[in-house]
């Protein structure tokens, strides 16, 4: 699948996104872990999130999708069945990273792959963690990459220093500490997204946080079944945010986004840009808050990036990156290294296809350098199967010379399905896909 893209007259209007992934993978993995009917209401249904629902459906749980609403029939941990297949987390690094904290702490075999992409990321930030609690776990390369074989129960608490800011190792520690015995203590260098502490409070599991430091006292009984209703996704609306500041727009307001202040770094990078972004009708959903995000074309000056803002933003540095080019001066980030382990290595694949466009990108270890303004002009460039480059790139096409053409695009359905009707909605007719 690719994209062909062509500068629109205008960019602009009133829209939403589809919910948000994190949020679903958290709410799929605990209702299906809860005895009895969870309604998970505006859920991602987009290829990562249903890596969530097979595995989920792998362990005994029963998934019915009512409309917009994900019914889960869950069952009590404690009775799980051990998996009588693999678990396919497909590209899915959430899935797999929450899902092996879980089935550390089942009394069971499991084996959790994935696809070439996935099979690439390191897991032995949660491996090490995992088997100081007590599991026995198996991997590729010293098990430091998937598949991982996991020999689980017994596990008991300890205390852990995360050295990278990473909510998806906090959580699969959170979620290993429901069935460990005694305190899970967990000290993160950074703050990162803090939903599943969220959802487990709402769940009833007492997890206590002091700014960096989370504890949770296990065995945990029993967790209740949700009723939710997940919030936009902010870091889909993030390139609707930058189609409205770099196009020829007439403003786009983005309706019921996830605006948790772990993931809204990007607005304060903006901030720091000269840019408004503008957070009306706030209200609190499913224990958190959620408001319109209403974005107007401004003239953007350059900005070095607070390293403190890089794990509130980490998914949002390639749409960062392109703003970039459209600002005067040098953006600098740094304190970005995870940037290279995520789908793809995001710093050299940006730096690589922004490059083909005609921006003035420099790769750093940590991060990157851009020099802007720049006319960026239209060519072909490929997101290497990574939905963020994919999106990426097809907004950079909006603001492009003459035509752009983003090779494997069919990948944005790993976070993002309707990105194109969305589009079609703001700039009608600039996307062509096939
Ligand atoms: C996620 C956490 C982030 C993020 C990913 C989703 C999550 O990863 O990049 O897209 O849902 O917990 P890290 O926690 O590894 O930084």
């Amino acid at each position: 699948m690719r994209v062909t893209i062509r500068r629109p007259a205008q960019v602009g209007g009133d829209v939403r996104v589809p919910g948000d992934k994190s949020i679903t993978h958290r709410a799929i993995l605990l209702a299906s872990m809860a005895e009895g009917t969870s309604r998970i209401a505006d859920y991602l249904d987009g290829t990562d999130c249903r890596a969530t629902m097979d595995c989920v459906h792998g362990l005994g749980a029963d998934l019915t999708r009512e409309g917009a609403d994900l019914v889960v029939k869950g069952k009590s941990f404690r009775q799980w069945k051990e998996p009588a297949s693999p678990l396919d987390c497909v590209r899915s690094g959430t899935t797999m990273r929450l899902l092996a904290g879980l089935v550390a702490g089942r009394p069971w075999f499991s084996v959790l792959t994935g696809d070439r992409q996935l099979l690439r990321r390191p897991m032995a930030r949660i491996v090490d963690p995992l088997r100081s609690m007590g599991a026995t776990i198996d991997g590729r390369d010293s098990s430091r990459l998937p598949p991982l074989a996991i020999r689980g129960g017994g596990l008991k608490g300890i205390r852990y220093e995360l050295p990278v800011a990473s909510a998806q190792v906090k959580s699969c520690l959170l979620l290993a500490g429901l069935s460990a015995e005694g305190e899970t203590v967990l000290v993160e260098p950074g703050v990162s997204r803090d939903h599943t502490e969220r959802m487990l409070r709402a769940r009833g599991v007492p997890v206590r946080t002091n700014d960096l430091r989370h504890s949770l006292r296990g065995p945990v009984p029993e967790v209740s079944p949700l009723d939710v209703r997940v919030p936009g996704d902010f870091s889909s609306a993030a390139y609707l945010v930058a189609a409205a500041l770099i196009g020829s727009t007439r403003g786009v307001t983005v309706r019921g986004v996830g605006v948790n202040p772990t993931r809204t770094g990007l607005v304060d990078a903006l901030t720091l840009m000269g840019a408004t972004v503008t957070l009306e009708n706030e209200e609190t959903a499913g224990g958190e808050p959620v408001a319109d995000l209403v974005i107007r074309r401004e003239d953007l000056v350059a900005a070095t990036i607070p390293r403190s803002l890089v794990p509130r933003m980490i998914d949002e540095f390639p749409v960062l990156g392109l703003i970039a080019t459209q600002a005067s001066g040098q953006t600098l980030v740094s304190g970005a290294h995870e940037l290279r382990v995520k789908e793809t290595d995001r710093i050299a694949a940006l730096a690589t296809q922004l490059g083909r466009l005609g921006a003035h990108i420099e790769e750093r270890p940590d991060g990157f350098l851009v020099e802007g303004p720049t006319q960026l002009q239209g060519a072909v460039v490929d997101s290497g199967g990574d939905h963020r480059l994919a999106m990426t790139l097809a907004v950079a096409g909006l603001v492009a010379d003459g035509e752009t053409v983003v090779e494997s695009a069919g990948c944005i359905v790993d976070s993002f399905p309707g990105f194109d009707q969305v589009m079609e909605r703001l700039a009608p007719g600039a996307m062509v896909w096939g």
